[in-house]
């Protein structure tokens, strides 16, 4: 008898999947367009000069390793809420906000998803499409995940009359998750006259937003990013916002977010702290404890946070000029089909409009790997490897 020979194996993740073909792939001129993480023109995922010039300091300062508190560093939190919030409403909304620091975005997600689902808020509606592991995350904590429309594949933009629609006629209490900015996987963001009216069709059918904040910085700057968020806050919204800095920080690996509960008195921050903390007991304990070193002292650094800023600022220069070259490129040379619309995207993903056999002839023929329905990241292009990827799109497209 055996406890485990009857199971069977699950697919395994998209994207780490993709990068281990990718990986295994022996050809030299092989490009990656599918995962989610910034590299520099030598395709590299660098780790930052504030964050290095931080770990150097920190070297002297850091005199222990014992836990973190369950929900981490306070000196963090202060940090990252007024990165998300901004002064003023941080000041304003300081004794109603609940923060947490987490084990990175995915788990902000979850011990949000978690909190949501002990307190009987479901369903969350999730935008069609979206970064695949939402809908994972937020089933796995139990929770009814149900899609709202937001891309218009035709045209290549958000079409908000349809998600507006959509969401005017949803249960009042559901859980709604919006991304802050650089949508993932189209590149499209609202506009702020979008962000406003959805703003207050939520307070007025009395939906929660769930903010995932993944890229902030990326799009058109760590303020201007920010504002779809500070408009709710403003407003006087509830809502919960997972803000990773995996990204904009290029910590990745060193797990580090944070979770935020927007609640409506300093009474219920301190209950809804209660349940958060009661959630992360059971999963993890505590966070990881370097991440949020590093930020922190960057943050609370003038000359650090300046560095930080630069680099991000080149981070995301980087991205939207390989976006522009690739846009005006492909359209140059195209005959059939206008890739205009590339150019209008924001962050580091966008859908190329392109089927999915011919994904795959660009995957097995040229050695280029993006996800089955064609959503890229630019930053897996630069200088050297632009035009091959060009040519062999207009390749599969314009020749059968
Ligand atoms: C939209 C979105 N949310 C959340 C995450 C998770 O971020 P983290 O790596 O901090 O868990 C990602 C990562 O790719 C993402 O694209």
């Amino acid at each position: 008898m055996s406890f485990f020979s009857h199971i069977e194996a699950v697919s395994p993740d998209l994207i780490f999947g993709l990068q281990a073909a990718f990986n295994a792939d022996p050809r030299p001129f092989k490009v990656n367009l599918s995962v989610g993480v910034y590299k520099d023109e030598h395709l590299k995922t660098p780790i930052l000069d504030c964050v290095k010039k931080a770990e150097l300091e920190l070297f002297e300062l850091e005199k222990t390793k014992a836990y973190l508190p369950i929900d981490g560093d306070s000196v963090f939190i202060d940090h990252a809420a007024l990165l998300v919030l901004g002064e003023h409403l941080f000041k304003s909304l300081e004794d109603v906000i609940c923060g947490a620091q987490v084990a990175g975005g995915t788990a902000a997600l979850r011990i949000g998803a978690e909190f949501l689902k002990e307190e009987a808020y479901s369903p969350i509606f999730i935008p069609r499409p979206t970064w695949p592991n939402h809908e994972a995350v937020f089933k796995r904590a139990g929770m009814k995940v149900e899609h709202y429309p937001y891309y218009d594949e035709e045209l290549h933009k958000v079409n908000f009359a349809s998600l507006y629609a959509f969401l005017e006629k949803i249960p009042a209490k559901s859980v709604v998750l919006l991304h802050a900015s650089c949508h993932n996987p189209t590149g499209s963001d609202l506009t702020l006259e979008e962000w406003d009216k959805l703003s207050d069709l939520f307070l007025e059918k009395s939906l929660l937003p769930f903010f995932d904040n993944a890229y902030q910085g990326f799009g058109k700057g760590l303020e201007e990013d920010a504002k779809p968020m500070r408009l709710f806050a403003a407003k006087g919204h509830e809502m919960l916002i997972a803000s990773s800095f995996s990204k904009n920080f290029s910590l990745y690996a060193e797990r580090i977010a944070a979770l935020f509960i927007l609640t409506k008195s300093p009474t219920a921050k301190h209950a809804v702290a209660t349940k958060v903390k009661r959630v992360i007991r059971t999963l993890y304990s505590n966070p990881p404890l370097h991440g949020a070193h590093i930020i922190s002292h960057i943050l609370g650094s003038k000359e650090l946070k300046m560095l930080w800023e630069n680099e991000l600022g080149m981070m995301r220069s980087r991205v939207n000029s390989m976006r522009r070259e690739f846009g005006e490129s492909l359209n140059a040379k195209s005959k059939k089909t206008d890739f205009g619309f590339l150019l209008d995207k924001v962050g580091l993903f966008s859908f190329l409009g392109i089927t999915s056999s011919q994904v795959k002839r660009l995957t097995s023929e040229y050695g280029i790997y993006m996800t089955a329905d064609a959503r890229i990241s630019v930053a897996g292009l630069n200088t050297f490897n632009l035009n091959y990827v060009v040519d062999a799109i207009i390749s599969v497209t314009e020749k059968p």
